[in-house]
């Protein structure tokens, strides 16, 4: 029994690089546990958690409520599929429907079958709504988007990682520059009649928190409506407070066709997405047509209700604008070469790195970590912080020592 014990550090990242595929190049730190915004590794080092799980735990680890929540329901129902009725989706739907401002909510798991159901529901709504021609609905979306792994949806993708040597591709995508309105509306004078939506990120995540100009997503919409296309935003990073509104669009007062969330819509503690949507749209999709065994499963619907709660009783949207603030600005006066930009919202934010043939953002980040502060890079260049949205002004001005300390080592 002993001898199958995995206990310090190179046996765990040997044991899964021997047994689990390649498809990840994590930072070497293994952690064994986590509360609020630390974690701590197998030693008991602690750690700031400024990457959240990809802003998946906007709510911290282990939220008590949350977690009181899944193990009350854990007991009682976890999985019924959708063959029946069970007692807590209804209620979860009204709830999110309500909290979101929509008439009505898809669940699906993970954020790429989210992005891949809105995709089917804005085909469908083309043909039977907007009557395009069978078979020629497009969608239009931006270069350097992330809005999953799956086919489909990596069909819609610019990145070479993401694509290479995973074809054939589905067709029906329009890739057009990202903060260019100008682009979507020539696309759409000219191919407007095929066009079904634009499905766009209201921040680019992945690619570097990319932040449009003010007006962007405003003014897309517009072009959107002028042309009867649907407004599809993917807020699966972006929303439930992360960049100081409950949604990014919420900044321009945009209220999409079509809203696709995830991630933090369960406080990260189930893999639970939802497509949100107006009447009209959503009952194209009719009994048998689109579904997943675990769909709208009772108890993420009960975490995913108590996460969004606490979202809204812990006011984490306000702190995150407060302290997003703060972030940009002490980042924004450290004195360094390495630093080009620094750039976000609430606390979705990055620091992009000068170009250098001796330091990459990877080894900031590994800098970072012995330091006691968890990130990624982004590409090559970018660091990404986004701490969960419960973090105090006081824990962020230690980080913000820990970040200012690491960038003064390196200069
Ligand atoms: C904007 C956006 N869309 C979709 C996804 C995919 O979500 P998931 O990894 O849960 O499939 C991500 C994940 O990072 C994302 O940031």
């Amino acid at each position: 029994m002993a001898k199958n014990l995995v206990r310090n550090y190179k046996e765990i990242i040997d044991i899964e690089d021997r047994f689990g595929a390649h498809n990840y190049h994590p930072i070497p730190v293994v952690i064994a546990r986590g509360k609020g915004i630390f974690v701590w590794d197998i030693e008991g080092k602690k750690y700031y958690d400024f990457l959240s799980a990809y802003s998946a735990l906007n709510q911290g680890h282990c939220h008590p409520k949350i977690i009181n929540a899944l193990k009350k329901q854990a007991e009682i129902l976890i999985l019924t599929s959708r063959a029946f009725f069970n007692d807590k989706l209804g209620e979860y739907e009204k709830f999110v429907s309500e909290f979101f401002g929509y008439d009505m909510l898809l669940p699906m798991n993970t954020g790429a079958e989210g992005v891949e159901t809105a995709i089917k529901l804005s085909r469908k709504w083309g043909y039977e709504k907007k009557g395009i021609k069978s078979n020629r609905a497009k969608i239009v979306v931006c270069e350097n988007n992330f809005h999953g792994r799956t086919i489909g949806v990596i069909s819609a993708s610019t990145d070479s990682d993401c694509t290479e040597n995973f074809g054939p591709f589905l067709p029906g995508f329009i890739k057009i520059p990202y903060n260019n309105p100008e682009a979507l509306e020539e696309i759409l004078k000219k191919n407007g009649d095929e066009v079904c939506a634009f499905l766009v990120e209201p921040i680019q995540g992945e690619a570097g928190v990319i932040v449009p100009d003010e007006g962007y997503l405003k003014k897309t919409f517009e072009i959107c409506k002028k042309y009867n296309a649907l407004f599809v935003a993917d807020e699966i990073q972006t929303g439930i407070g992360r960049t100081g509104r409950l949604l990014a669009c919420d900044y321009e007062k945009v209220k999409p066709d079509i809203l696709i969330l995830g991630k933090a819509i369960s406080g990260g503690v189930l893999p639970v997405s939802a497509v949100l949507a107006n009447r009209d749209i959503m009952l194209v999709i009719k009994p048998g047509q689109h579904g997943s065994t675990f769909g709208g499963f009772p108890l993420a619907c009960v975490v995913a209700k108590a996460a969004l709660q606490v979202i809204q009783d812990e006011n984490l949207t306000e702190n995150a604008e407060k302290l997003g603030k703060i972030f940009r600005a002490e980042m924004k006066k450290i004195d360094s070469s390495l630093i080009e930009l620094v750039r976000g919202k609430g606390l979705l934010n990055a620091i992009v790195i000068s170009p250098s043939d001796n330091l990459e953002a990877w080894d900031i980040c590994i800098k970072l970590a012995e330091n006691g502060l968890l990130c990624k890079p982004t590409h090559k260049n970018i660091i990404r912080f986004a701490p969960p949205l419960t973090i105090t002004e006081s824990q962020l001005s230690d980080a913000i020592k820990i970040i200012k300390k690491v960038f003064a080592e390196l200069n």
